[in-house]
């Protein structure tokens, strides 16, 4: 654990004085009101209790709202209702079943779309598929598939039974997938044959067939053929496990009641790497989970019955989970659903999208924005956008010229933008603004949502001044939070529960502004020691992204004899700009400006890329690992490694 990212005279690089009132008409329609924040601080017990009747469809109402044995939380635990009731019977029993649930577009250019009414078909003739592959109740299923509505079907017919499901990331290699299989001991895998990405069909059947040599665990798999008719290649079947979804699923019974669950039945685990090798499975149980991500959904992205919302993650995130799958389905929305990536057949892929289905809300990562910033402005001005109403950070802090960036490019200099905060383990948006509420200031998350205790706090754990940068803590439990890790209750306790008595502490720097407004600094341990000065990559980062030349940047301290660590940056120019050495000294001078001469990298190298893990973040432990000329560590999360050659050829980093 690094120390705690305190300021010593350098600002947090931010656009300085830019901020952003809620618009008049935004502000008059909004769902979420100013109110919100007193109410809930007044009894954040009552305000959670209040919302969980307000939003969620009950079979038993609750009468316990929390019990709370540090760290064992249990929300609403007496109550019981069904999860995919909630996401899909309530709105066709309200007569919305003809409602467009997804607009599907396949990456080669299908489309589908599937409506509440297919949904609650579909969901029941899943579920009765596991029903007759022996998934029961409380047991585990794994689903390996690509961006298809299948994907969410599968995980609502999982819950429909109260079986948990854990969706492992179609981009993750056999030996991950079985890992997981295993640690959940899952009974039966939902995959398919494979996916379009990037102009190609990838297999994935394959790899399951491999994870499946070592998973004894998995006795039934269901396929989802995704191939497309008339184009070539076979799947291998095994008899006797596994059964295709198309000759499966149809001839299913069509009813599957919907039977009352437990609040606190486990609804998924979902794994997320840890700093030992093996990875931790997240736990999410149902009422709680669900209340998260309803209520983020609607008071976040106020979402209305009319709008057209797009989340471009993958389901395979936390960030799917919950805002593809239970917040935007419990809410009635509807959505966009795209296979492929932004750039096939050309970078304007999203932009047509936008415009054709008149999308109103958009929701995506920093690494995406700053991968558009790149490509140029013509991709997006080339489209009609003016369907925007509201956009979306998640993932990473977001870089202020990376969010004017999305705001006028893509918002029209019009929308409102949301940066949400949060984690895995947090289930849903924690720190925000509220559209129609919150001022926003490019590159803060703002405060944290009503109902949502958080703190900034030093090495002994106490509450940091205004002004000032330490450790981001959650001094209370909150109804989607994690209730453990899968099969390791010591673990969930040292790894969140042990660093500051009391508080939940999970990695992130934050530092709270005169204002109060949260400015998250990343995890705690990228940050840099320059000559006893504590500095974050994401100001300097920040300063580098700021220059018109520069797309994207990742900074690292590297060891130093004079300064203890000195600042190693390595940076994507923009399209069309040349990298020559009178640049490179102009964008170190350029940060010394913005953010002090302490700050100012000893060394800036130009790269083509940088390497990310798959869902996109950056991995600055690699970078540092080349700045110092090491060996590698463990690379089995880094997306594509050929990048790690690239840049170490561009950089000539070994030979130092
Ligand atoms: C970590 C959690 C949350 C869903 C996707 C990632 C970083 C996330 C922000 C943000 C600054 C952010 C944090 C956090 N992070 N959102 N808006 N500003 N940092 O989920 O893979 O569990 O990662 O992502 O470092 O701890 P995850």
């Amino acid at each position: 654990m690094g120390d705690a990212p305190e300021q010593h005279g350098i600002e947090t690089f931010q656009a300085e004085g830019l901020s952003f009132p809620p618009d008049a008409s935004t502000a008059a329609a909004a769902n979420a009101r100013a109110d919100l924040y007193e109410r809930a601080s007044a009894d954040p017990v009552a305000f959670w209790a209040e919302q969980a009747r307000e939003l969620l469809t009950w079979r038993r109402p609750f009468t316990k709202t929390l019990e709370w044995e540090l760290p064992f939380a249990k929300w609403f635990d007496d109550g019981e209702l069904n999860v995919s009731e909630n996401c899909v019977d309530r709105h066709v029993a309200a007569g919305r079943g003809d409602k467009v649930a997804f607009h599907w577009i396949g990456e080669p250019g299908d489309r589908r779309t599937v409506t509440y009414n297919d949904l609650l078909r579909e969901v029941q003739k899943t579920a009765n598929a596991l029903k007759a592959l022996g998934v029961a109740k409380g047991d585990r299923v794994a689903i390996y598939m690509p961006m298809v509505p299948e994907v969410a079907i599968a995980m609502l017919a999982c819950a429909r039974l109260g079986a948990a499901h854990s969706v492992v990331f179609s981009g993750f290699p056999a030996n991950a997938l079985a890992d997981r299989i295993n640690d959940a001991t899952a009974k039966v895998l939902i995959t398919a044959d494979g996916g379009y990405r990037k102009g190609n069909f990838f297999e994935l059947k394959p790899i399951a067939d491999e994870a499946l040599k070592s998973s004894p665990s998995v006795t039934g798999v269901l396929v989802y053929q995704r191939r497309q008719p008339g184009t070539a290649g076979t799947t291998a079947m095994q008899a006797g496990r596994d059964h295709w979804w198309h000759e499966f699923v149809p001839g299913q019974p069509a009813e599957c009641p919907a039977d009352p669950m437990p609040a606190e039945q486990l609804l998924y685990l979902l794994y997320t790497s840890g700093t030992t090798a093996k990875p931790k499975g997240i736990m999410h149980t149902s009422a709680g989970y669900l209340l998260g991500a309803t209520f983020t959904h609607r008071a976040v992205f106020d979402i209305k019955p009319d709008d057209v919302y797009w989340c471009a993650a993958d389901v395979g995130w936390v960030t799917g989970h919950s805002y593809i799958v239970y917040g935007p389905l419990s809410n009635g929305a509807t959505q966009v659903m795209y296979e492929g990536t932004p750039d096939t057949p050309a970078w304007d892929r999203w932009w047509s999208i936008v415009e054709e289905l008149k999308v109103t809300i958009l929701y995506c990562a920093p690494t995406a924005i700053r991968a558009f910033m790149r490509q140029g402005d013509e991709h997006p001005q080339g489209h009609d956008l003016s369907s925007l109403r509201l956009l979306g950070s998640v993932g990473e802090p977001i870089n202020p010229e990376a969010w004017l960036w999305y705001r006028e490019m893509i918002g029209g200099n019009r929308t409102p933008i949301v940066d949400t905060w949060w984690q895995t383990e947090t289930g849903s948006i924690l720190i925000s603004p509220l559209p129609g509420v919150t001022t926003t200031k490019p590159g803060s998350a703002t405060f944290p949502l009503p109902g949502v205790s958080a703190d900034v706090v030093d090495d002994s754990g106490a509450s940091v001044p205004l002004g000032s940068g330490g450790y981001l803590t959650l001094t209370k439990p909150w109804p989607s939070m994690l209730r453990g890790i899968w099969g390791d209750p010591e673990r969930y306790k040292e790894t969140y529960w042990s660093r500051f008595p009391g508080s939940y502490f999970a990695g992130d720097g934050a530092r709270r502004d005169a204002d109060g407004y949260y400015w998250l600094l990343g995890r705690v341990d990228d940050v840099m020691n320059v000559s006893a000065h504590r500095i974050s990559t994401i100001e300097v980062e920040s300063a580098l992204v700021d220059h018109h030349s520069v797309a994207e940047a990742a900074v690292v301290g590297k060891s130093d004899p004079l300064t203890g660590q000195a600042i190693v940056g390595f940076v994507i120019l923009k399209k069309g700009i040349d990298p020559t050495p009178a640049l490179l000294e102009e964008l170190r001078a350029h940060v010394g400006k913005n953010i002090g001469a302490i700050a100012k990298p000893k060394h800036l190298e130009f790269v083509p890329e940088l390497p990310k893990t798959r869902s996109g973040k950056i991995m600055r432990r690699l970078l540092r690992d080349i700045a110092e000329g090491r060996n590698l560590g463990d690379v089995t999360t880094l997306a594509d490694s050929s990048i790690v050659e690239v840049i170490r050829a561009a950089t000539g980093a070994a030979d130092e």
